[in-house]
């Protein structure tokens, strides 16, 4: 078996957390590699919720679990989903020393900023990972071996108070981080290399989505790293060779928190109902998602930046108890129509979705399996969007995924 990417096909929140730990059992180690403490993902076995921010989702699969060098750690965080978390997570785990720290400050930083844009608020999770990544490109970030093997904080204390940022504290949090880290530091590139070339195999946890991509998302409104499987080779410092495929994610439906455009937004009953059945709250801020239909113009788009093979089409439940059904096929824009989504990126917000409504899953039950209107419904996607899809998600828990 080779190695596969899950990644995100839309704004985050697709339900990568639950794909993950389904598909962990059949892989050697879950390697995290991007974005930080900003994600929640998911995973709910026999009622029981559990949400991983920097732990990999292949945590209660029993694992090998990995953090790869482009993860934003936040140590406090990092602790406090540890503690949660049986004992034997902590052996498990393998944390690059070339992560970058979040630091408490980072997170007063990310809030500065916010309030700064006012009206035009990114609506960041206040997580402090934009800063993070901002000072590790001016070269200020302190690494987590840096905390193990001691830092001059000087320079970014002095930066802070530039700032006017307080970075009292900043000595003793290094001290309780370096505690925690010491015993899980090591060389994610070169374990990620080792497992591959004894036979065995790495599942990548992509975080956020495809849309939020700090370069190709809708920028200025996306997350501070990038979160395409492209990433991947350099996030974990392997060749691209070892990348293997990729696996996206999507909802059935669609869904944003935060600002930024959003084309098949839906506001109203309808998309309040969406939201209470799809329990679309926010899993590390806790705020109400906003709604809207499948856009296959994104989804398209999305899929080819990642190169996905096939697709996982997760809450298929939700929809399956409201009467309208809708995807997007094309924008409308000046009059003309068009399935390009990059040459609509710049004008994302004045775009008009225009609908089909292929067929009616309302009712289907997926007590005896893959009821009928959802096979449909498979068939559509893949025809339209050239794609597998080689699983479905109909329901939180961990037994509700069906392979196609
Ligand atoms: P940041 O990543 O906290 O800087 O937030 C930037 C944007 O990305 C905001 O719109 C956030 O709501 C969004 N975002 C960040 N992480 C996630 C995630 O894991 N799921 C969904 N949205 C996210
Ligand atoms: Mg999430």
């Amino acid at each position: 078996m080779s190695n596969l990417s899950v990644v995100g096909l839309q704004w985050g929140d697709e339900g990568k957390g639950k794909i993950i730990d389904y598909l962990a059992g059949r892989y050697d180690a879950v390697a995290r590699f991007n974005g930080g403490s900003n994600a929640g993902h998911t995973v709910v076995i026999g009622g029981m919720k559990h949400t991983f921010h920097l732990i990999p989702s292949g945590a209660l699969k029993g694992k090998e679990l990995l953090v790869g060098a482009a993860v934003a750690l936040d140590p406090v965080v990092m602790g406090e989903e540890l503690s949660l978390l049986p004992d034997d997570v902590r052996r498990r785990l393998l944390v690059d020393g070339r992560c970058g720290v979040v630091s408490p400050v980072d997170k007063d930083f990310d809030r500065m900023l916010e309030e700064m844009r006012g009206q035009s608020a990114i609506g960041t999770t206040r997580r402090g990972i934009g800063p993070s990544y901002a000072l590790r490109a001016l070269r200020l970030t302190p690494r987590v071996s840096d905390l193990v093997d001691g830092f001059d904080f000087g320079p970014l204390t002095d930066f802070y108070r530039k700032l006017s940022l307080d970075p009292a504290g900043l000595i003793s949090w290094a001290e309780d981080s370096k505690k925690l880290l010491r015993d899980m530091v090591g060389n994610v590139s070169s374990r990620v290399a080792e497992i591959t070339e004894k036979g065995g195999s790495v599942l990548f946890e992509g975080s956020q989505g495809t849309l939020l991509d700090l370069m190709h998302g809708s920028y200025p409104y996306v997350t501070s790293t990038h979160t395409t499987a492209s990433y991947i080779p350099s996030a974990l410092g392997i060749p691209p060779s070892m990348a293997g495929s990729a696996l996206g994610v999507t909802k059935c439906y669609a869904t944003r928190v935060g600002g930024g455009p959003f084309p098949t937004e839906i506001t109203g009953p309808l998309a309040d109902s969406i939201r209470s059945l799809g329990k679309e709250y926010g899993a590390t801020t806790g705020r109400p998602r906003r709604v809207g239909w499948l856009d296959l113009v994104a989804l398209k788009y999305a899929i080819a930046l990642n190169g996905a093979t096939e697709i996982a089409v997760s809450k298929l439940d939700v929809l399956s108890q409201v009467k309208d059904f809708r995807v997007c096929t094309s924008y409308r824009y000046q009059g003309k129509l068009t399935t390009d989504f990059q040459s609509a990126l710049g004008h994302l917000d004045e775009v008009e979705p225009v609908y089909d409504s292929p067929l009616s899953i309302h009712g289907a039950s997926f007590a005896g399996g893959i009821p009928d209107e959802i096979s449909k419904l498979i068939d559509y996607l893949e025809e339209r969007l050239k794609v597998r899809v080689s699983l479905v998600s109909h329901g939180e828990e961990r037994s509700e995924t069906i392979e196609v």
